[in-house]
């Protein structure tokens, strides 16, 4: 069985019936190479919007008018044209409204390329972290919603989608923004098109350092938790207005959970809220910021899951305290940073298959280790 790739709009004359089942079935659209090159004037570099861990990103405008946000994925993504229809179709049945919709693909040749719809606002990453100078002003309940849709979106991904989803990549850059400001994540299901030695962190440690559980980070342990974890770091990142891997915090230049977690003990929480936020209920703000301390504790064990985390944030709930204990950091040490973490996580993978009790041993040693790293 062959899938051949064609123009979505100027072929359909010509479609076979075989085609138009497959199609049916797979339930994106098949677009040709040529149909890209006219959307994006040639992949034109004035329409490059990005470009990320998982390849470059061009924004495009299709034949019917509409605007679309075009993935071209990166050489290490070489499946057979099968298996990555397959997954295609898996992506493409998770549908929620707090999630970016997969349009369509290319599969031609050796192109791997994905047709996702547009976000006027960008990622929340460049709204909340990069462009204050830009005049984009989060107030409380903009930042409140996309809290609570983020959730959302991730509490289907775990719960309702069938085969649930573990994201792994959840961080500010994929948390798209439409006119509204209403969020969607983005990159759902992608890690599945790259081999495991591409997706695991060990290529891609630097991008996404700050969100990453320790337990993932250092043991391949991935588990939804993972998620809850840098969905934690989002969350005090959207409160303070600050990027956790992009910055130090505190007079110790600790890192944001870090940071956070030292507040709670000096009984100065409300300090991490973002400077240019001046009105917000102090009660709900609070509750907010203890989530993002209950979602990154260090043993995942202790973390709630999405479900929890949405009624935590949604409800007037009184946490219990008692039961928060210290965030897990995974950092790196100096002397890997310019060599990319590699080494790091080849050990970590060779310690993936041994037993859960033995993995639980080395993240206790190793979170001792992180005690007495310099900083
Ligand atoms: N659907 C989309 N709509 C608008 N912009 C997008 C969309 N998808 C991605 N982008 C932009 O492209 C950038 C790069 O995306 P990506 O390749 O996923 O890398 P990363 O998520 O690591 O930043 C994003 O940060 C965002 O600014
Ligand atoms: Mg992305």
């Amino acid at each position: 069985m062959s899938f051949s790739c064609f123009g979505a709009f100027n072929s359909e004359k010509t479609k076979s019936r075989e085609q138009e089942e497959e199609i049916g079935t797979n339930n994106v659209k098949l677009f040709s190479h040529n149909s890209l090159r006219s959307a994006t004037s040639h992949f034109h570099p004035s329409n490059k919007i990005g470009g990320g861990g998982f390849g470059v990103v061009y924004r495009g405008i299709l034949r019917d008018g509409s605007r679309v946000a075009i993935k071209l994925l990166s050489s290490e993504s070489k499946q057979g044209t099968k298996e990555f229809l397959t997954e295609i179709n898996m992506i493409s049945t998770a549908r929620h409204s707090n999630l970016v919709q997969l349009i369509g693909c290319c599969v031609e040749d050796r192109h791997r390329i994905l047709l996702y719809e547009y976000l006027e606002n960008n990622s929340l990453a460049s709204v909340l972290l990069r462009s204050k100078s830009k005049g984009v002003h989060l107030d409380w309940p903009k930042r409140v919603a996309i809290c609570m849709g983020t959730a959302s979106g991730l509490a289907y991904l775990h719960e309702e989608a069938k085969p649930q989803i573990v994201h792994r990549d959840i961080k500010a850059s994929n948390i798209l923004l439409d006119e509204n400001f209403h969020p969607k994540i983005g990159d759902f299901g992608l890690a599945k098109l790259f081999p495991d030695n591409v997706t695991h962190i060990s290529t891609r440690v630097a991008g996404t350092v700050g969100y990453l559980a320790p337990e993932y980070a250092l043991l391949g342990q991935l588990t939804k938790k993972a998620d809850v974890y840098s969905f934690g770091v989002l969350l005090l990142e959207i409160i303070s207005g600050k990027s956790s891997s992009m910055a130090a915090f505190g007079e110790d230049l600790l890192v944001l959970v870090e940071w956070a977690w030292q507040l709670k003990e000096q009984e100065r929480l409300l300090d991490l809220v973002d400077p240019e936020l001046t009105e917000y209920p102090a009660r709900d703000m609070l509750r907010f910021i203890k989530v993002g301390l209950f979602c990154t504790q260090a043993a995942s064990k202790q973390r709630p899951t999405m479900k929890q985390v949405q009624d935590m944030l949604s409800k007037e709930v009184k946490l219990n305290e008692k039961l928060l204990t210290e965030p897990g950091v995974y950092r790196q040490y100096n002397s890997q940073r310019s060599g990319g973490g590699k080494s790091s996580s080849m050990v970590i993978k060779g310690k993936q298959h041994k037993n859960h009790s033995a993995s639980s041993n080395q993240l206790d040693s190793f979170q001792s280790m992180t005690n007495i790293l310099p900083r």
